[in-house]
């Protein structure tokens, strides 16, 4: 295993033990995310954690849900989760985050919002003193609306181009119907005044920025994991 991958892993296990037995989980997407998923999943049948239920962000949460043994529910049925564990594409010291590498990012800001703790995990290469440097910012558009808004987050500055996947062709469509924008902005000066912006432009469903969502990450290092813990609390 590389230490990517060892980070991921240690970084997931910290995570995990903030869930209790009897906890609505919210299950994260993508590689690190898979990580918790297992953990949890081993603990279910080690008998460390029972009454475990997960709400998945995505199809690929789902099944690895399904393969570690983690019993699935809803949104309907648990409005509001304990707990949700997640990685991300960039997260600075403040616990803001960039995500949708994974074209997840809908389900997943929704998942954040409902959960009363939010957790991010990340191997260290994620962390970045600004976001939007070197990394670009998925943002979720309905498909009706894909010209202009492309054009419209062109005019705020950005260099724009629709998502293709691998395997099929033309664009990546997401699970709920929708189609990916990547936009470079470079280092997002202010990115609460950029999530104004592009949530104000219709057609925009849901942009990757995720903007004091999160209450702790824990970043897997070569050697050990960083704990960062948002300063204040939100209230959910
Ligand atoms: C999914 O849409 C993303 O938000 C993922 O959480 C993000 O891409 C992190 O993925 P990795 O853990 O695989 O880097």
């Amino acid at each position: 295993m590389s230490w990517v991958e060892a980070a991921k892993r240690r970084a997931a296990e910290r995570a995990v033990e903030h869930v209790e037995s009897g906890a609505v989980v919210g299950l994260g997407s993508g590689s690190t995310a898979a990580h918790a998923i297992r953990i949890i999943g081993a603990r279910i049948r080690s008998g460390e954690l029972d009454d475990i239920l997960g709400v998945p962000t995505s199809l690929q949460a789902a099944a690895e849900a399904v393969s570690a043994g983690v019993p699935l529910t809803t949104l309907d049925e648990h409005p509001v989760l304990d707990l949700a564990i997640d990685g991300a594409d960039q997260i600075d010291g403040e616990l803001n985050a960039i995500k949708g590498g994974g074209g997840a990012l809908l389900r997943e800001k929704v998942v954040a919002a409902a959960s009363k703790l939010y957790i991010i995990i990340a191997d260290g290469t994620k962390l970045a003193a600004r976001l939007g440097e070197g990394c670009r910012l998925p943002v979720e558009v309905l498909p009706f609306a894909l010209v202009p808004v492309l054009q419209r987050i062109e005019g705020l500055g950005a260099e724009a181009a629709v998502r293709s996947g691998s395997g099929k062709l033309g664009p990546v469509v997401t699970e709920n119907g929708n189609l990916i924008i990547d936009a470079d902005f470079g280092a997002i000066a202010d990115p609460a005044r950029l999530e104004a912006q592009l949530k104000a432009i219709p057609g925009v469903i849901e942009t990757g920025l995720f903007l004091g969502y999160a209450d702790l990450a824990y970043l897997g290092t070569e050697e050990g994991v960083r704990r960062l813990a948002r300063r204040r609390r939100k209230a959910i």
